[in-house]
């Protein structure tokens, strides 16, 4: 009895001085990796980049003067505690803040949002060692920087068709030749919307934030929280490139003042006809899986009119404006579908959208779906307004995608070629209304003239 207990207690005893054994070498191993390779990642790697040749951190530029008011692309952008930094020794070199970015107030008649020093401040090198740290955190790619309160984002012609359009017509010159052409360039990294809470960019129709997922499948869309953990961390944090959007700024450029839109002054910087398109095709790729192209041998162009259940024209117009539509099926000159958008699918919109050749309508957010418009010597938007009402949104969507654009007043077709526009705002009692009158054969002219001659351009 007494020595088998013994040689059990022994085993025992062995078993358990090789378990310590083993616990401590991997224990005591690992734990010294973690050391090690905690300090060599951080530190060496990242200083290299962020300093100039001198060991000093790099200035901030704006590359290829891609710049408007309120869209302003940067290099090595300053942030900490929350105020964003221009570091230079040539501040004549940037435009001055207000056409930048505002206070991330709401727009409002005789509030003043000029920005203060907690926005945004030009410090030079010789003090930025004593404001900014000798270390930053690097947010590297490029960085989508919305600088405004949810006031103007939670609709789709707002976002898409303002912020996302505008954004990218400016930093397109980046990839903007001398000859004309366009090289394709990164998509951003991440958005960045310091103001607004959660998902106050969404909008109600739930068109943004699906259409946000194909067009940048791993884009984050980031929020106040986020813009607070970077203030909470205490750190400097670098933007190797981003785009600063505020709308109020927009509205400062001197062509705010003739088109009332905040890509007015986008319309001032030159970028190739298509610059678009990456988004367009990214878009089509991701949801549906192809880029409908038309084929003029097996199928006719597609005519689409986009009915309205606010806003909409006087009921016996509209039926006529239906059955003239028809005629022009009949007559084989192209399809009609006459719908209604919030009956169906976003991918079934937008895959429409994408076949139509000519969109038709009242002035309203349907329009916005032109974005995803082949664009085309034929491409077209027919806007009707009520008589005299005249507002631009649409017109400077066509001139950015490529789509010749037409508004109706009734029996009268408005169009303007390159290099003109419409004169003024205006809007008349019953332009949101449901009284809106329009002659069917004025609507189907255009069409005719778009469809039949091979020679008209956009
Ligand atoms: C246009 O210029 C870019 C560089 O700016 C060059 O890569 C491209 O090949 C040029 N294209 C043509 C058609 O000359
Ligand atoms: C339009 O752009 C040109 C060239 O970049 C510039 O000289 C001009 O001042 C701009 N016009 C307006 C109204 O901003
Ligand atoms: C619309 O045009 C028709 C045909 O020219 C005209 O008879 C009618 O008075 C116009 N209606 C309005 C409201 O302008």
């Amino acid at each position: 009895m007494i020595p088998c207990c013994h040689r059990r207690r022994c085993l025992l005893l062995l078993l358990l001085v090789a378990f310590f054994a083993l616990v401590s070498h991997f224990w005591l191993g690992s734990y010294t990796n973690i050391g090690l390779t905690g300090v060599f990642q951080g530190e060496p790697a990242s200083l290299q980049d962020d300093v100039d040749h001198q060991g000093r951190l790099k200035q901030t530029t704006i590359p290829s003067d891609a710049h408007t008011h309120g869209f302003t692309v940067f290099e090595e952008l300053y942030l900490r505690d929350g105020t964003l930094y221009i570091m230079t020794d040539n501040p004549d070199s940037f435009p001055p803040l207000s056409h930048i970015l505002s206070q991330p107030g709401r727009r409002a008649a005789g509030v003043s949002l000029t920005p203060t020093d907690n926005e945004m401040q030009v410090i030079n090198p010789a003090d930025a060692e004593a404001i900014l740290g000798d270390r930053v955190l690097r947010l590297s790619g490029f960085t989508v920087l919305l600088y405004e309160p949810e006031q103007f984002m939670n609709h789709y012609y707002h976002w898409w068709g303002e912020i996302v359009l505008g954004l990218w017509r400016v930093y397109s010159k980046l990839g903007t030749g001398l000859n004309g052409t366009i090289t394709p360039l990164p998509f951003p990294a991440r958005f960045i919307a310091p103001f607004v809470e959660e998902s106050g960019w969404r909008d109600p129709a739930s068109i943004n934030g699906p259409i946000m997922r194909v067009a940048f499948p791993t884009t984050a869309v980031e929020n106040g929280h986020y813009w607070q953990d970077l203030i909470e961390i205490e750190a400097t944090v670098v933007f190797s490139r981003v785009i600063v959007v505020n709308r109020e700024s927009a509205h400062l450029h001197p062509f705010s003042g003739l088109w009332y839109k905040m890509i007015a002054g986008t319309m001032n910087v030159t970028v190739p006809e298509g610059f678009w398109e990456p988004i367009r095709h990214s878009v089509l790729n991701n949801l549906l899986g192809y880029i409908p192209k038309f084929d003029a041998v097996s199928s006719k162009p597609v005519v689409t009119y986009i009915t309205r259940q606010r806003r909409t024209l006087i009921h016996s117009h509209h039926r006529a404006l239906v059955r003239e539509l028809r005629k022009l099926r009949v007559e084989g000159i192209c399809e009609v579908l006459v719908v209604r958008m919030e009956e169906m699918t976003l991918k079934q919109q937008i895959e429409l959208a994408a076949r139509t050749t000519i969109m038709l309508g009242v002035h309203g957010n349907g329009l916005t779906h032109q974005l995803w418009m082949t664009p085309s010597t034929k491409s077209t938007v027919i806007e009707i307004f009520i008589p005299t009402g005249y507002t631009f949104d649409y017109e400077l969507l066509a001139r950015n995608l490529g789509h010749r654009h037409y508004g109706i007043w009734n029996d009268t077709a408005l169009t303007y070629p390159k290099g003109t526009t419409h004169k003024g705002v205006n809007f008349p009692p019953g332009f949101h209304g449901n009284d809106i009158p329009v002659q069917a054969e004025t609507v189907t002219r255009i069409i005719r003239e778009r469809l039949q001659q091979p020679s008209l351009s956009n």
